[in-house]
């Protein structure tokens, strides 16, 4: 019984929705059926995981994920969220996570805190829930 408590508990802190879930059974599905853009906002957020390891060992992250400009077109679970300030924020990531594979050497934490910043900017916009677990990525 304290595992699955657990388990709900993780689902309501890394879901979008802010509400601690009524319905547990109707959030698990949610999670199951997961949007094409959830899994590919994990796969940023792992993305910029290993970035961050990278960059405090003093090296330089390599090869952009090309994968990452499908933010224009995966399938979100709410399809209203894709609207002009939305693609103003997909370009304004892309542009400053890019800078991290290009920049010199020197500024690749301001590169990477500036990329990090750029996935909050949304966030704060459309989906506040997993704002704390982002700040965990940044280079203090
Ligand atoms: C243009 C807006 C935008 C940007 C930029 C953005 N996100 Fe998201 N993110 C969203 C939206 C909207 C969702 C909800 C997706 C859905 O449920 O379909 C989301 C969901 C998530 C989730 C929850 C996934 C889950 O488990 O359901 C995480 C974690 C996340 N984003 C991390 C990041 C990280 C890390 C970055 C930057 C590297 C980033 N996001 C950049 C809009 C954005």
């Amino acid at each position: 019984m304290r595992k699955l408590a657990l388990v709900f508990l993780l689902i309501s802190i890394f879901s979008c929705k802010k509400e601690i879930p009524k319905k547990i059974i109707i959030v698990e599905r949610k999670r199951v059926n997961q949007s094409e853009m959830a899994a590919l906002m994990l796969k940023m957020y792992d993305k910029n995981l290993e970035n961050k390891t990278l960059v405090l060992q003093g090296k330089e992250p390599k090869d952009f994920p090309k994968e990452f400009l499908n933010i224009h077109t995966a399938q979100l679970t709410d399809p209203s969220n894709r609207n002009p300030a939305f693609k103003m924020f997909s370009n304004f990531y892309l542009n400053s996570f890019k800078k991290v594979f290009t920049t010199s050497k020197d500024s690749l934490i301001l590169k990477h805190n500036n990329a990090v910043n750029s996935c909050i900017a949304c966030h704060e916009t459309t989906c506040v829930g997993p704002i704390p677990r982002i700040k965990k990525l940044l280079i203090k």
